[in-house]
């Protein structure tokens, strides 16, 4: 397929072997994105999320087996109680109104983060969508929502201790394959690609164990203006990039 292009770099062909297998995005800049245009960060959102879509389809063009998208950070309850309940809101829309699409394109969803803080209704409508997209496998969508890299771990690490001490664990068996089986991400392979919108260059808190080797990208654009060419641009240039996972180039 042809692939946009802008100046910095060259045209690239997607070369689906090659290509992320799992790419994770941070989503950011819908507040930006919509102060910019003098409306509220509602609006931002309300626009990031119609991209959620295009970039799903996007995913087998370019060899992309497995997304998964920061939707709602740990730390996000720290904003104004408008701003929480007006993406709450968004999110419960959001499940109600694509499922059916995503199901028909064969998209399995799955959610990571705590539920323990979420209404029982959102709750209800994400187990609803998990178990009406189970049999699917053209693309898995994976949704954080209340995720936080930490909490997940401390959260693994409290269902770990439980099984030590209840004899069903070996202490002396831990290793570092036994931690990922605790890990909300436990069905998932570990990111090849993280992407991060809108300038920042932090990983805020995202798939903090599973991102070990995983490559970067931090790009300018705010996520309600990511494209498709841009998101088949970036994975066809992480076809390029060596690998090594801490051994030599050969
Ligand atoms: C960060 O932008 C974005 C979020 C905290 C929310 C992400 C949510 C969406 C893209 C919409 C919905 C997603 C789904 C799955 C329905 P920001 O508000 O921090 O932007 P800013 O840094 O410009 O303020």
């Amino acid at each position: 397929m042809s692939l946009a292009t802008d100046a910095a770099e060259p045209l690239e062909t997607a070369d689906t072997t090659n290509g992320p297998r799992h790419v994770a995005i941070i989503m950011d800049g819908n507040g930006r994105w919509a102060q910019m245009r003098g409306r509220p960060r509602l609006f931002g959102h309300h626009a990031g999320a119609k991209r959620v879509r295009e970039i799903v389809e996007a995913c087998p063009d370019s060899g992309v087996k497995y997304l998964t998208i920061f939707a709602f950070s740990t730390e996000n309850w720290k904003r104004t109680q408008v701003e929480v309940s007006g993406l709450m809101k968004l999110f419960q829309r959001y499940i109600t109104k694509e499922a059916k699409a995503l199901s028909d394109e064969g998209v399995r969803v799955r959610f990571i983060g705590d539920r323990v803080r979420l209404n029982s209704k959102l709750v209800e409508l994400m187990d609803n969508l998990e178990t009406m997209t189970a049999h699917n496998d053209r693309v898995h969508l994976t949704i954080a929502l209340n995720y936080g890299g930490r909490d997940e771990v401390a959260r693994a690490t409290k269902r770990l201790a439980q099984d030590v001490a209840t004899g069903k664990l070996d202490p002396e068996t831990v290793d570092e394959e036994t931690l990922p089986r605790y890990l909300d991400t436990c069905v998932l392979p570990d990111p090849d690609l993280v992407i991060r919108t809108s300038g920042e260059a932090r990983i805020s808190n995202f798939l903090l164990w599973q991102s070990a080797y995983a490559e970067y990208e931090f790009i300018d654009t705010l996520w309600p203006d990511f494209t498709r060419e841009e998101f088949a641009r970036l994975t066809a240039k992480y076809g390029t990039r060596d690998r090594r996972f801490g051994a030599v180039a050969t």
